[in-house]
């Protein structure tokens, strides 16, 4: 049996447990016992709940130069979702594979919103501008029966993900590639403005590139990370532009926002007169801004 460096041969699945840890600690991995779960349960193929309740279990040597292998990608900075192609999001466990975002937990804030905004779901339609894995697609679809969700990406890679992820998850969603909002005007015009649009569009500024894990830096896709011309608000500005025109009438936008961006954002919202909400993440991070596009009703209202 190959040894790696540093990984005497373990006997049971316990001893490899611990040594995977041991391992991984040794590499300055922060998350080093759940990474070290996670990595020896894909390498024995169970989950972790299987793997504690099988800690005395023998080892093949298969077993263990497989796990080697692992750790040995993880201890060179290969974020722990690529290899093992699965990510939790929202509960549930989404494939996902290099050349696509690895589902974040605080973007869960915008499922949150979108199911406090959407309590009647039955015969209404949402956006998904920039759908990655697919993981708030089909969320959304999932969380709210009888929504009809639309997923938009430019990356192929995002697209054939989202539709693995809807198929495994058992959700029909609509897919559409191409570059920027022009896609979902187009679905506006042929279907009607949605009743919510979400998105979490790329935020990182380019001369923020050194200062990312490089675990994100060297494995994430660029385009998933960057905002265009390193203009964080970027994507803001144009879905404020937008937001009249593609949201109907008591419907709302819910933009991911990055750490410092909140009061830029609710700055561009008014400007344009449109009602906005700032709303934290569990972090206590303005996360998302909420753009409202009133109803016809209320605004004459007031
Ligand atoms: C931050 S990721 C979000 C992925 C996923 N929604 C999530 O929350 O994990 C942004 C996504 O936007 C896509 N994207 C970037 N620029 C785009 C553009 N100009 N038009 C369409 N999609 C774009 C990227 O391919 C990427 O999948």
């Amino acid at each position: 049996m190959t040894r790696a460096r540093g990984l005497p041969a373990p006997r049971t699945a316990g001893e490899m447990l611990g040594m995977a840890r041991a391992f991984l600690e040794r590499k300055e991995i922060a998350e080093a016992r759940l990474e070290a779960e996670l990595l020896v349960a894909h390498a024995l193929e169970t989950d972790r709940l299987g793997l504690f309740m099988q800690l005395d279990r023998p080892l093949e040597g298969t077993d263990v130069d497989v796990a080697r292998d692992l750790l040995v990608r993880r201890g060179r900075r290969e974020p722990v979702a690529y290899i093992t192609g699965r990510r939790e999001f929202y509960g549930r466990s989404f494939e996902v594979r290099p050349g696509v975002l690895i589902p974040r937990p605080e973007s869960e804030l915008l499922v949150d919103l979108a199911r406090e905004r959407c309590p009647r779901p039955d015969g209404k339609r949402a956006a998904d501008l920039g759908c990655g894995s697919g993981c708030l697609a089909v969320t959304l679809a999932l969380e709210l029966p009888g929504l009809a969700v639309s997923a938009f990406d430019l990356s192929d890679a995002a697209l054939d993900c989202t539709r693995r992820n809807a198929e495994r998850l058992g959700v029909a969603i609509a897919l559409t590639g191409g570059d920027g909002l022009a896609a979902v005007e187009a679905a506006v015009a042929a279907g009607g403005a949605f009743d919510l649009v979400l998105s979490n569009p790329p935020y990182v500024r380019s001369e923020e590139r050194d200062d990312l894990a490089p675990e994100v830096r060297d494995h994430e896709p660029p385009e998933a990370l960057f905002a265009p011309d390193s203009d964080a608000d970027y994507w803001v500005r144009e879905l404020v532009a937008r937001a009249r025109s593609l949201v109907r009438p008591g419907g709302a936008v819910l933009v991911e926002l990055g750490a410092d961006q909140g009061p830029r954002a609710a700055r561009l919202a008014a400007d344009a007169g449109l009602s906005a909400a700032l709303h934290r993440d569990l972090a206590g991070i303005e996360r998302v801004l909420e753009l409202s596009v009133e109803d016809g009703a209320a605004r004459d209202a007031g």
